[in-house]
């Protein structure tokens, strides 16, 4: 039986850290799979992690099961962070009742569990914006979901408002729609306040479910700025899924920290709604990873903490502008301009580079990269800039 089954490629991001870990060039550049990486090149754990990490080891009388949501003082913590506090401008989305979350595993758990919940609600098509993070099209196939796509972006580095205002009018009520919260992956190319505006007024006049992928906050503008466009659209639509992720904000990675939120169009619903979610999560991972979350929730519980961990989310904001405000200062390198780099948002931004080019940079430069040219600009650092601009130059001449 098993012979049926054919040789899968290895997934395209995954495969680039062991291809990079393989080179043993000395000055070797990784802009491939996202992870922050300091001036330094690292990706150290958070300080107020380990710290709660710390507590957590001494606090800690049980590792009993917790159920299929999870940790809820976790899910609970992110709330604010996520949804705001009260604010009438934006209906006080928390104080009406009409949210309820769970843990998942990872922000790519939150997206399976929305998409699987939303094929379980009837949903049969999605619309996705292209390029998008390559997962969300896999997971879509693998949930047997038929993908409508549209162009996320310009050639000129902006949002395509008018693929978009074309998707919603192709769409048909009851169609879902995924988009990313903030820091677009891979172009780094996010909507403005206005532009998130007229989604959500268009999302709510179709009557589509968004599923928004929250998984950079804290990392373009700031956690509410990020947070924003999640926010004018729940206040809009009757009902929305939301999946996040912490493996970003609070270097949890490979501990796979994330969350799945649902708002209701009546809290009446949640009981019925979450229900399903559940028997959802315990058929496919039965409960989520506990450590994270938990170090997570010690961080939230804890002012101190609280405000080590945002001074660290500062810094490496701070940091990623620089090198992108270094790349936009660079401006045009033969065919491609890196003006727009400087506007964009998070760790991703896609250079139009050949697949040839991509490749060439790989094995005459040591700078790995995604083949869609996608770069992670936390790879790159004031060591190492000069270098990547110069192998740029040589590979597009
Ligand atoms: C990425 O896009 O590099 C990250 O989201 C890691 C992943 O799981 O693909």
């Amino acid at each position: 039986m098993l012979e049926t089954l054919t040789q899968q490629p290895p997934d395209a991001l995954l495969a680039l850290i062991k291809l990079y870990a393989d080179d043993p060039r000395a000055d070797k550049i990784d802009l491939g799979v996202g992870v922050y990486r300091t001036g330094q090149g690292d990706t150290p754990v958070f300080g107020a992690i380990k710290a709660a990490e710390q507590r957590l080891l001494e606090t800690q009388d049980s590792k009993a099961y917790l159920g299929p949501e999870g940790d809820m003082g976790f899910v609970r913590g992110l709330k604010p962070y996520v949804f705001g506090r009260d604010d009438p401008t934006l209906n006080n989305l928390l104080a009406s009742g009409r949210i309820e979350g769970m843990q998942a595993p990872g922000g790519t758990g939150g997206v399976r569990l929305a998409l699987g919940l939303a094929r379980r609600a009837m949903v049969s098509r999605v619309w996705l914006g292209t390029p998008s993070w390559p997962n969300h099209a896999q997971i879509l196939a693998d949930l047997d979901l038929e993908a409508r796509t549209f162009a996320h972006a310009t050639a000129a580095g902006t949002v395509d408002m008018d693929a978009l205002r074309g998707a919603i009018e192709a769409a048909l009520p009851g169609d879902a729609i995924v988009l990313h919260g903030c820091c677009h992956n891979p172009t780094g190319i996010d909507y403005s306040p206005a532009q998130w505006d007229e989604v959500a007024e268009r999302l709510a006049a179709k009557r589509l479910l968004p599923v928004l992928d929250l998984a950079y906050q804290g990392l373009g503008q700031g956690m509410d700025e990020d947070a924003g466009g999640v926010r004018r659209v729940l206040a809009r639509v009757p009902e929305a899924l939301v999946a996040y992720s912490c493996d970003k904000n609070f270097g949890l990675y490979r501990d796979r920290v994330g969350a799945f939120y649902v708002m209701a169009a009546e809290a009446s619903e949640l009981g019925v709604i979450m229900s399903t979610a559940y028997a959802l999560a315990r058929a496919a991972w039965s409960m989520p990873p506990d450590h994270g979350a938990a170090a997570v929730r010690i961080v939230l519980e804890d002012e101190g903490l609280t405000r080590q961990w945002q001074d660290e989310l500062d810094t490496m904001r701070a940091r990623m502008r620089q090198v992108r405000e270094r790349l936009a200062a660079a401006g045009r390198v033969g065919t491609v301009d890196l003006a727009p780099v400087g506007a964009q948002n998070g760790l991703f931004s896609v250079l139009p580079l050949t697949t040839e080019q991509v490749l060439k940079l790989r094995s005459q430069h040591g700078i790995y990269m995604a083949a869609s040219g996608r770069i992670n600009v936390a790879g790159l650092t004031m060591g190492n800039i000069d270098k990547f601009i110069a192998a740029l130059a040589a590979v597009i001449a």
